[in-house]
């Protein structure tokens, strides 16, 4: 690396045999502050930040027993919540390898495979507190079909949500810049007591990335259905 003549940001000394996007994102992690604090405060990702300023907003992770991580690798979010309630029981799950974290069941799957909501429920073992959902689609660059693709998630994880939470239970969700479609703001209207967007300040400013925040799970309708009989 070299300090000199540039108001002290890091540069890396070669970039023999690098691309120029690998050379720029490596550049940006060196002066990402957010990166050198979840090195120095031991969060394995940056992401780390934006549940932890969702929740100083929110309020929704204190005295929470069970908690789902949708998208869990590298595994920062469960830290937080580790921290902020050791109590809570976690499942995450996610299509790359997590390392073990203590307290969480951890699966190596597709979300959206026919078998992973049930293996979720399964491991949890009783209604979930919260549901998070990290997860983002692969770009392929084709703004439509990256923006599709990342909603699909959020309305299975919404749709998993909707049959895993207790009443009042919170749902939050990596959404896509212009935030949820209207369809699935009503659906989540029809779901949730409140729901609201935002985008942390540890959310880049260039990235498309915003997060919902559903909080007030009404219960499952056939839940209050068959409570009436
Ligand atoms: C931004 S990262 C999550 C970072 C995490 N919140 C943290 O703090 O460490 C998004 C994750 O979602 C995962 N993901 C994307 N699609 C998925 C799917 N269909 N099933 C499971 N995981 C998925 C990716 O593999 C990736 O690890």
């Amino acid at each position: 690396m070299s300090r000199g003549g540039n108001g002290g940001r890091q540069r890396i000394k070669t970039a023999k045999g690098r691309s120029a996007s690998s050379i720029k994102w490596i550049q940006r992690q060196l002066n990402d502050p957010y990166v050198r604090k979840a090195q120095a405060e031991g969060y394995r990702s940056r992401a780390a930040y934006k549940l932890i300023e969702l929740d100083e907003r929110f309020h929704f992770l204190r005295g929470a027993k069970r908690v789902v991580d949708l998208g869990i690798a590298p595994g920062g979010w469960t830290q937080v919540v580790r921290r902020i309630c050791p109590q809570a029981a976690i499942v995450g799950i996610d299509l790359l390898p997590t390392d073990p974290i203590e307290g969480a069941t951890i699966l190596q799957m597709d979300f959206m495979s026919d078998e992973a909501p049930a293996l979720l429920a399964e491991a949890l073992g009783g209604p979930a507190d919260i549901v998070l959902s990290d997860m983002a689609a692969n770009t392929v660059g084709h703004q439509q079909t990256d923006h599709l693709r990342t909603m699909a998630l959020v309305e299975a994880g919404c749709l998993f949500a909707s049959e895993v939470l207790r009443p009042g239970g919170t749902y939050v969700a990596k959404v896509l810049a212009g935030g949820a479609d209207h369809s699935l703001v009503a659906e989540l209207k029809r779901l949730f007591t409140t729901v609201k967007h935002a985008k942390p300040p540890a959310s880049r400013k260039d990235s498309s990335e915003w997060y919902v925040i559903a909080q007030g799970f009404k219960g499952r309708p056939e839940a209050a259905e068959a409570d009436d009989e």
